[in-house]
């Protein structure tokens, strides 16, 4: 083993355990502290994992569900085969990536959406931050759309501005919602979880026939973000919460 492997793994515990227990990535002991406290996959259950690569998240799905249930990891990048799951390369957030997914799901419910998603960072904490409201709240709605009633979603979001309208749009559709931040996170990540049970059999009335989307995009616009950004003939570029991403911005 290298000299850099040795200093890494001294500085970081879990990526030490992960590796000597096969686990693919670190991150995988985020979702067993989660799976600890609160129970969120079952044996049997049918679980998709949203921003799957490189698989620890799936691993550990695939443990939990046993050999009864099915694990199905999407991911933009290619994700090497894990032993148990299906896996599909392709955006979470495009219609096309769902079909592919009800097709594997054939006539099986799904009973939990557990989504890692992050975008690529830039380094730009509010960028960055936008991008990830963004995602999490597409993968929100993701979740509404094919989970079953009483399924259980796990997503991954960072601190910052319009948080709490994504927690608002969650209690709208699932009777408990609480944060969580696993100790296996790092200790300089702003990196919290939203674990979101018992999905209600349709939205309360306070969403008001609006997607978790328009719901964020309302809050951020109640706080004086734009999130559609408008032709300005000043120049002036305005402050921009959600927004539609380039591919470059993936
Ligand atoms: C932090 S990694 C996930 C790590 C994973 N939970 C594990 O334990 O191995 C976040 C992933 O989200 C993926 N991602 C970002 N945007 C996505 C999108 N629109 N659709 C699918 N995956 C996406 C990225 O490609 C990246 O692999």
């Amino acid at each position: 083993m290298s000299k850099r492997w040795y200093q890494e793994s001294r500085r970081d515990p879990w990526r030490r355990e992960a590796r000597s227990k096969g686990y693919r990535a670190r991150s995988a002991y985020k979702l067993k502290q989660i799976q600890d406290r609160f129970s969120v996959i079952r044996r049997g259950d049918n679980v998709l994992d949203i921003g799957c690569h490189p698989g620890g998240w799936t691993q550990v799905a695939v443990e939990e569900s046993g050999e009864n249930g099915l694990v199905i990891g999407v991911d933009l990048l290619a994700t090497s085969p894990v032993e148990g799951a299906r896996l599909i390369i392709g955006d979470a957030t495009e219609e096309s990536t769902l079909t592919q997914i009800r097709s594997l799901l054939g006539d099986e419910d799904l009973n939990v959406v557990i989504s890692d998603i992050s975008p690529r960072l830039t380094g730009r904490y509010d960028t960055d931050q936008a991008i990830s409201l963004e995602l999490s709240t597409t993968v929100l709605d993701v979740a509404i759309d094919v989970l079953i009633p009483g399924g259980t979603f796990v997503t991954k979001t960072f601190q910052g501005t319009g948080i709490e309208g994504l927690v608002e749009a969650a209690k709208d559709r699932f009777s408990n919602v609480q944060r969580f931040a696993p100790t296996a996170s790092r200790n300089s990540s702003s990196e919290t979880y939203l674990v979101c049970r018992n999905k209600l059999p349709s939205a309360r009335k306070r969403a008001a026939g609006r997607t978790a989307m328009q719901q964020v995009s309302d809050h951020l616009s109640s706080l004086g973000i734009v999130t559609e950004p408008e032709d300005l003939d000043d120049g002036v570029t305005p402050m921009v919460g959600l927004r539609r991403l380039s591919r470059k911005e993936e």
